[in-house]
């Protein structure tokens, strides 16, 4: 892949910069670093795998959940299945009943859920227990619920316009997101045996530290929230073979929850139900955008062969929706696939032939709000109108920015037919001030233009 160069100094420091006899004084305007060699934006474009038929996979993930055919099999997370004639609900401390994955089989678990078998008809039971925040998502597809997504989730730095979230992982997924994209890169002092880092396009501008510390946060979380799914869309920014990033995920023990689609590619359809995913314990869902080998490892998914996404990096507010990634998907593979846009607004900062892309701060009241030329709602109306179903995955920078605190997850809420009834955002660190964009919106556009002034 053919990419253009270009070297130049970064002028930076903490919260005050002179640039050009002005001082500029605002904790989220300035960039750090010192020489850095950027790549020319452009839309990451590898191989693209093709499928002529399914391969099946061999695995057992969740085989046996479905069954019910009067054997009883035992899962991780201390779900245990058997079967029996009805579903019911009991818990010495709370009401919840879950939805098991066939009718005939009841579900005990460990804590303050359990169901057993009735020999009575079978009751009406309604389900109670949130599964990623609703009740109502348990006995859905997973292919059919639609989600926040971070853009660069790891990419959380104050004093770095290359930043894209204010919260990190750990906040963002208390607050409801449930899709994680981040860019992986190699540090260019990187040695033999180091891990690979989160990186903005080169570790220069942005280090977000090495791949297991961001991992290890998201395994925590997963660990400490049975009944949530989440899933990792890592950016293969060096196109490395898988096998140079495995031994740093295993590290983490994240694979303890990964799930393993039986079959690949994944149409809508294949996709289990969020209960079949928790009950099963395989809640975690990794995809790789390029240089996936599902051969060999069955778990880190394709990413373009289940789904498709709207043009890269928009500088535009119009957001069409239009498939950008894979090129020339077919109609057919277009319906029969997830979807995720991107909903970034970027500022281009052009300098030296280069360009850059930083996220247009002072537009997210627009951007991610519910309504509005530029805004997620609308975008997300407009792919509900183009292919008549809802985009799977909201992609957002700041996502706790927008028309009001929480906008974009009032977005994802109208798309899932639920009632969006949360707190947002960044509210489980206790009384952590929120980000309010306003005055130092003009500061931050001054501060773009004293970056370009001092660097041409
Ligand atoms: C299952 O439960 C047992 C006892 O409650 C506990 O010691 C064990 O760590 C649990 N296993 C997992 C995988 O959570
Ligand atoms: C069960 O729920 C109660 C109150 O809701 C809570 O205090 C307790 O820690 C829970 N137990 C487990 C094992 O989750
Ligand atoms: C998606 O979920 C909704 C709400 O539960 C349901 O009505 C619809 O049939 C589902 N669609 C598919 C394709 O599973
Ligand atoms: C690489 O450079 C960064 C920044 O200068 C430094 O923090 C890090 O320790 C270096 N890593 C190695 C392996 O030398
Ligand atoms: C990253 O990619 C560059 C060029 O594409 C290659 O020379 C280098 O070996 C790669 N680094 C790693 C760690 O794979
Ligand atoms: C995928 O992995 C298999 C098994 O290790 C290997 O034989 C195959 O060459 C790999 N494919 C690619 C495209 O690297
Ligand atoms: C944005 O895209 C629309 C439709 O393609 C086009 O008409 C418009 O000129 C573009 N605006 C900018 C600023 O590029
Ligand atoms: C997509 O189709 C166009 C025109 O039909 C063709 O020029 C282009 O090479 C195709 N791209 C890929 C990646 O197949
Ligand atoms: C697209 O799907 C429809 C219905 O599933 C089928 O009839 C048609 O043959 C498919 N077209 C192609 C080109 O695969
Ligand atoms: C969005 O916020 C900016 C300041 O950050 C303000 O100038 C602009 O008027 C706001 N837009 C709307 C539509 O309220
Ligand atoms: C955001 O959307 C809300 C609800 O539609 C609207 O009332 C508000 O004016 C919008 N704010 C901006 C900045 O566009
Ligand atoms: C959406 O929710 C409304 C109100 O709860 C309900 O009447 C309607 O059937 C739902 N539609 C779908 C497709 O689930």
């Amino acid at each position: 892949m053919a990419r253009c160069l270009a070297t130049w100094s970064l002028l930076a420091v903490a919260s005050t910069v002179t640039v050009a006899q002005t001082t500029i004084s605002d904790d989220r305007t300035t960039a750090t670093g010192t020489t850095i060699s950027v790549s020319e934006v452009a839309t990451p474009s590898g191989a693209y795998q093709s499928y002529s038929s399914q391969i099946t996979l061999d695995t057992t993930d969740l085989g046996s959940i479905t069954t019910g055919d009067g054997t009883s099999s035992t899962f991780t997370d201390n779900a245990t299945q058997s079967t029996g004639q009805s579903t019911v609900k009991t818990s010495a401390t709370d009401t919840v009943t879950f939805l098991t994955g066939a009718a005939g089989t009841s579900t005990t678990r460990i804590g303050n859920f359990s169901t057993s078998a009735a020999t009575s008809a079978a009751p009406t039971v309604t389900n109670t227990q949130p599964c990623n925040n609703y009740p109502e998502f348990c006995a859905r597809k997973y292919s059919n619920i639609t989600e926040i997504s971070c853009h660069n989730s790891p990419f959380v730095q104050t004093n770095n316009l290359a930043a894209n979230q204010q919260y990190d992982v750990t906040l963002q997924l208390d607050d409801g997101v449930r899709f994680l994209q981040a860019q992986i890169q190699w540090p260019t002092n990187a040695t033999s045996g180091d891990a690979p880092h989160f990186c903005h396009t080169s570790c220069d501008i942005l280090d977000a530290g090495p791949i297991t510390d961001w991992l290890t946060s998201v395994k925590d979380w997963v660990a400490a929230h049975p009944y949530d799914v989440v899933t990792i869309l890592l950016g293969n920014g060096n196109y490395s073979i898988p096998s140079m990033y495995v031994p740093f995920i295993e590290q983490t023990g994240i694979l303890r929850y990964i799930y393993t689609p039986p079959v690949v590619p994944m149409t809508l359809g294949d996709w289990p139900t969020l209960t079949e995913m928790i009950l099963g314990g395989k809640r975690v869902v990794m995809f790789m955008d390029y240089m996936a080998n599902q051969t060999e490892y069955p778990w880190l998914q394709d990413e373009f062969g289940s789904m498709w996404e709207t043009p890269f990096d928009p500088t535009n507010q119009t957001f069409p929706c239009d498939v950008a990634r894979p090129p020339n998907l077919s109609h057919n593979d277009t319906m029969n696939r997830m979807s995720l846009i991107n909903h970034n607004l970027n500022l281009p900062l052009n300098i030296l032939g280069a360009s850059m892309l930083v996220p247009a701060r002072t537009e997210l009241n627009v951007t991610n709000n519910v309504t509005g030329y530029g805004s997620l709602g609308l975008a997300a109306d407009t792919c509900v109108g183009e292919w008549a179903k809802a985009p799977n995955f909201l992609n957002v920078d700041y996502y706790n920015d927008g028309g009001f605190p929480g906008s974009v997850f009032e977005v994802a809420a109208k798309m899932n037919n639920v009632t969006y009834n949360r707190k947002c955002c960044g509210v489980s660190t206790s009384g952590a001030a929120r980000h309010v964009l306003g005055g130092s919106g003009v500061a931050y556009a001054m501060g773009i233009l004293a970056l370009s002034w001092a660097l041409l």
